[in-house]
This record gives C-alpha cells, structure tokens and sequence, in this order.
C-alpha cells in the first residue's frame, strides 16, 4: 500500500516536471516572437503609405508641372500645388497608371506605382 503511494507521488511530481517545462518554453517562444516581429518591421498593420510631400510631389514637379502650369505650357490642369494635384487625383492616378502621362512616355514603374497607390490611398496631404 505504501508502495502504490510512492508510486503516485512520483508520477504526480513527474507530471507537474512536464507541465512547467512546457509553461516556460511557450513564454520563451512568445518573448522570441515578439523580438522577431520588432527587428523586422515587417508587420503589415505598420506599413508606411505614401507620402505626398517626399515622394509625389518631386516626381509631378518633375514630370508633369513642364506642361501643367501656367508658367510653362499652361496645359488644363496645373499640377504645381497640393490643392491643384488633389483636386485631380483622380484623373492623375488613371492617367499616370495607364502610362498616357506624362505625354511622351510613362513613368518608371516604381515612380508610377508610388503615384497610384497614394490616390488610392485617398490622396493625402501627408
Ligand atoms: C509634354 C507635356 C505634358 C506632360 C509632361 C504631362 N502632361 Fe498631362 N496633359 C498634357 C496634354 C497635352 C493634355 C491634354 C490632352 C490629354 O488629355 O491627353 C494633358 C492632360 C492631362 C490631364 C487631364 C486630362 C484627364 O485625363 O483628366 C491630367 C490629369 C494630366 N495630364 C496629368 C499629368 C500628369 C500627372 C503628368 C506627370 C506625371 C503629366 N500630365 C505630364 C501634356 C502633358
């Protein structure tokens, strides 16, 4: 009888061995997790949108105010502001994203993509 309650014993301390050991490598995971998530900075909800004044505005300035401003060939819009770029965006990004502007010949791709995605990202003044 005494026998059977060491036997209990030991499975019982045994058991509990197993449920810490399990405990402290699911905290260790978690911890490593959530290293991993801050040194990669690739969490989706994180991502940068596009910004209109670093990286629209140079590319229009560029590209598109030698003919969309009154101080250069005056062609309907004038893309030379925020206002004047908001108040087209969306025949900007049409435009830009089906390569018919700027006249000439579509932008690089990279400079295209930027242009379309901040439209769609609800052409910000950001
Ligand atoms: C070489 C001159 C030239 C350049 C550079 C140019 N455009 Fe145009 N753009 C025109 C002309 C000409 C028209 C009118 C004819 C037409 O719509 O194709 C026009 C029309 C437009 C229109 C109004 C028509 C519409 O579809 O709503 C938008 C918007 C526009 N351009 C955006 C741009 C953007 C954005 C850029 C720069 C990425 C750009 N353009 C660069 C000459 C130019």
């Amino acid at each position: 009888m005494k026998n059977n309650w060491n036997f209990k014993m030991v499975l019982a301390i045994t058991a509990l061995c197993i449920i810490i050991a399990s405990c402290a490598s699911n905290v260790e995971e978690e911890q490593m997790a959530s290293v991993e998530m801050e040194e990669g900075m690739e969490d989706p909800t994180t991502v940068e949108m596009v910004s209109f004044a670093n990286q629209v505005k140079p590319i229009i300035d560029a590209r598109c105010v030698v003919c969309h401003s009154p101080e250069t060939r005056g062609i309907f819009p004038n893309l030379r502001t925020f206002a004047e770029v908001k108040a087209r965006a969306e025949r900007v990004g049409i435009r830009v994203g089906n390569g018919t502007m700027p006249q000439g010949g579509p932008l690089p791709s990279a400079q295209m993509q930027l242009i379309v995605d901040w439209v769609n990202e609800g052409a910000l003044d950001n």
